[in-house]
């Protein structure tokens, strides 16, 4: 759902409540100056803290950015911990968000993270459960299709302990097993770097999302880019289904 929010852009501009970011491009943005990808990891945690609180003053409500997948524990060791590195680290500077009243949360099968990870995770959530002025959203070790796995075997297992009837198994019930709970279906995907598709990102929330794709890659993504998904998401006519 959208609704009509007057943040910076103004009033006749329909906001989206939830927006995706596929954080794409930071490795091609390194090899164009010749440096190691994760420079270009390095440059995309910056443009994040950028476009997360340019998403606030715009007015959005939920923003989740996909930081890293299930699929990505295949790159090389020293990729994947140089972005396990910048993760720990906006853990640990997070408290400049709350100071912002952004709540912060996680989605993503968190069991395979570094306990000391989890922990920094857990308390983030629970330190910023009461702020309201967005939903800062981080799918890490996330994939859309283990997201309904787990909900399907946590259903799977109440029917078997006689808690519910597989009759009772419906769309809302499913919905509330995911990571993603209580946050509302992604209303607009934001793919940066030229790539057009959804990578496992949010599949069962994006059924009815409206994309914006740009060629420009992740680290050069501005905030008047970040504007102008939003402008074109508000000029869209979305029917639901309906006429
Ligand atoms: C995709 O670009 C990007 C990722 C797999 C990692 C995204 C991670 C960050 C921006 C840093 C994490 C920061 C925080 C704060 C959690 P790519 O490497 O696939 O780029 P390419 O397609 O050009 O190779």
């Amino acid at each position: 759902m959208s609704k009509k929010q007057v943040g910076i852009l103004g009033e006749n501009v329909l906001v989206p409540t939830h927006v995706g970011v596929i954080m794409d491009g930071n490795g091609r943005w390194a090899k164009k100056r010749a440096l190691p990808r994760k420079f270009g990891h390095r440059e995309g945690a910056k443009t994040f803290r950028t476009i997360a609180r340019h998403a606030k003053a715009i007015g959005i409500s939920y923003i989740t950015f996909y930081a890293f997948s299930t699929e990505n524990w295949k790159r090389p060791k020293d990729e994947v911990d140089a972005i396990m590195d910048l993760f720990e680290k906006y853990l640990d500077e997070v408290r400049d968000f709350m100071d912002e009243n952004i709540r912060v949360r996680f989605v993503g099968d968190r069991t395979m993270l570094k306990p000391v990870l989890q922990e920094k995770m857990k308390k983030v959530e629970e330190d910023s459960k009461d702020f309201d002025s967005m939903t800062l959203v981080l799918a890490i070790n996330y994939g859309g299709r283990d997201e309904i796995a787990h909900a399907v075997r946590s259903i799977a297992q109440d029917v078997a302990d006689g808690k519910i009837g597989a009759d009772r198994i419906n769309e809302s019930l499913i919905q509330s097993r995911l990571y993603t709970e209580e946050i509302p279906d992604v209303d607009l995907i934001i793919r940066p770097s030229g790539e057009q598709r959804l990578s496992n990102f949010l599949i069962w929330q994006a059924a009815y999302a409206e994309y914006y794709f740009t060629n420009i890659l992740w680290p050069d993504f501005s905030k008047k880019d970040l504007e102008k998904a939003v402008l074109t998401f508000s000029e869209r006519n979305r029917r639901f289904g309906g006429i």
